[in-house]
């Protein structure tokens, strides 16, 4: 039950992963850099000091006043938050903009175009000399998030053969932990520079991944599956045979001229998503991005230097914890790859869900314990270290679950239809709650205190249950074949109709 227990025999194309693909995966995937990057860097930055004195003054001088012996407050500031997550409502707005375009003129183009505006926004924050040059810079870095975050996950899933493409799309999640890897080292080492332009480097070389992007998507070819639905047949069978690796590619062009036949019937994806048959997918869209940002994860990324402060951990110290967490985080993520396509998506969930809940609620009683509710304590070595491990067994267990499966199941239950206006959706939600809970996490810890991880470890309790009932499992599943799964699955059946139902049973092969 609980759809677990879809495994008919599905249609096999032949073919095979080709190194063609994997090039062009590897170049798309480089969109999770820019995206990584800016969540790593904007933590270490808003905390140097020259940064602040610079653009927020009363920022730095109200943290310069505090006297406070309460740990849960010792750290609040809404304008600075406000400032790091700016970006995050820039890139929803934007990936709505992105998936007409995405879907118009091609997955690859929305990936060149958010690359190039995300490299305009990275030289204006390098060399801002006001809080203007500051801000416009966040928005064009937010705008490349959201086409990169809405094009890449799509093109990956729709390149990659059926039995790899949770591998080669994990790779987009693989490039998001080495960005934010790379932010952590190269805010250690920047916060180091005595000049006080330690800053301009770190946000300036956010120029890197993005020149790593426009130029790999300048060669990249687009997916046959888009191609098709542009109307380029010809152009889509030759890409197909490329990328598969053999002449034998009928079956699959077919699957997807068939599906972009029925695009075609639809004037207005929007619409569409919201009809009673999509409501699974539509469900899924709202559900996968939004309980991947509560189970707390950016919590960590974002405040991990201010969190390891906060139980008395000293500056380096605190650097030091975030770039070990942001190394488990780009390690553990490899445990996915290598197993995504053979356990599949569902055993990875429930596990990593059950390992978050267990250290979510173990960091919770050891803060409990030292800090209770005043939030004043001295914490011993081994104390402080118990913590940090505890850290570390939630983000790896994140990394091989939530993290990567939080873009990689989207991007492959979405009929080709409403694909890329879902796709969208599923950017909008995961943007909007990355951004409520970089804003409002501050405030939590100082009100909730320790309940805090109590509150992401009911979430994440909540998630497991979700999974278990409701998602149905897609290893293997052509990507164009995979509206079958709803038919069968206990709960989602209900709105599929008989027809649809009849019509999925009787092409099964
Ligand atoms: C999430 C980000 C998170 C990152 C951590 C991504 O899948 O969308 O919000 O910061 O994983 O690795």
């Amino acid at each position: 039950m609980a759809g677990g227990s879809f495994n008919e025999k599905h249609k096999q194309y032949p073919g095979k992963m080709t190194i063609f693909v994997f090039l062009a995966c590897l170049v798309a995937s480089s969109g999770g850099l820019i995206f990584g990057y800016d969540i790593g860097i904007s933590g270490g930055v808003t905390s140097m000091d020259p940064f602040l004195t610079r653009f927020f003054p009363s920022v730095y001088a109200k943290e310069q006043e505090v006297v406070e012996t309460n740990q849960y407050c010792k750290f609040d500031s809404e304008l600075l938050t406000l400032f790091t997550s700016s970006l995050y409502l820039a890139a929803l707005v934007a990936s709505l903009f992105a998936g007409y375009i995405t879907k118009k003129c091609g997955r690859r183009v929305s990936m060149l175009g958010g690359g190039i505006i995300f490299l305009a926004g990275a030289v204006l924050n390098g060399f801002a000399r006001n809080v203007a040059m500051l801000i416009i810079g966040r928005v064009f870095l937010g705008i490349g998030v959201g086409f990169s975050n809405q094009s890449v996950p799509l093109y990956l899933s729709e390149m990659a053969p059926a039995n790899m493409r949770g591998m080669l799309n994990i790779s987009f999640q693989l490039m998001i932990t080495i960005g934010i890897l790379a932010a952590n080292l190269v805010n250690y080492f920047t916060a180091k520079i005595s000049g006080g332009w330690g800053w301009r480097v770190s946000l300036g070389l956010a120029a890197v991944p993005a020149v790593i992007m426009v130029g790999g998507s300048i060669f990249l070819p687009d997916t046959p599956n888009s191609l098709v639905a542009r109307g380029k047949e010809e152009k889509a069978r030759a890409m197909l045979r490329r990328i598969r690796g053999t002449n034998d590619i009928g079956l699959e062009f077919d699957d997807l001229v068939a599906a972009s036949e029925a695009t075609k019937a639809i004037e207005n994806p929007w619409s569409t998503l919201l009809e009673r048959r999509y409501r699974p997918q539509l469900a899924m869209a709202f559900l996968i991005p939004t309980l991947q940002q509560l189970t707390g994860i950016n919590v960590v990324m974002f405040y991990a230097p201010v969190l390891f402060k906060t139980i008395g951990f000293g500056g380096t110290a605190s650097l030091v914890s975030a770039v070990i967490t942001g190394g488990v985080n780009m390690i553990a993520t490899f445990v996915s790859i290598a197993t995504v396509d053979r356990l599949g998506r569902r055993k990875l969930l429930l596990q990593g869900g059950t390992q978050m809940v267990i250290a979510q609620f173990v960091l919770g009683t050891l803060i409990a314990i030292k800090f209770g509710t005043s939030g004043v304590a001295d914490i011993s070595r081994s104390y402080a270290i118990g913590v940090v491990v505890c850290i570390c067994v939630f983000v790896s267990a994140f990394a091989w679950s939530w993290g990567p499966l939080g873009w990689l199941v989207p991007s492959e239950i979405f009929p080709l239809e409403i694909r890329s206006a879902a796709q969208s959706a599923v950017v909008v939600f995961n943007m909007i709650f990355t951004f409520v809970i970089a804003q409002i996490f501050l405030m939590l810890l100082c009100r909730l205190k320790f309940g805090l991880f109590y509150f992401f470890g009911a979430w994440e309790i909540v998630m497991t249950i979700f999974v278990y009932f409701f998602l149905p499992e897609t290893k293997g599943i052509p990507i164009e074949e995979m509206d079958r799964i709803w038919g069968k699955h206990w709960y989602w059946k209900r709105f599929i109709d008989d027809n649809r139902k009849v019509e999925l049973t009787s092409t099964a092969v």
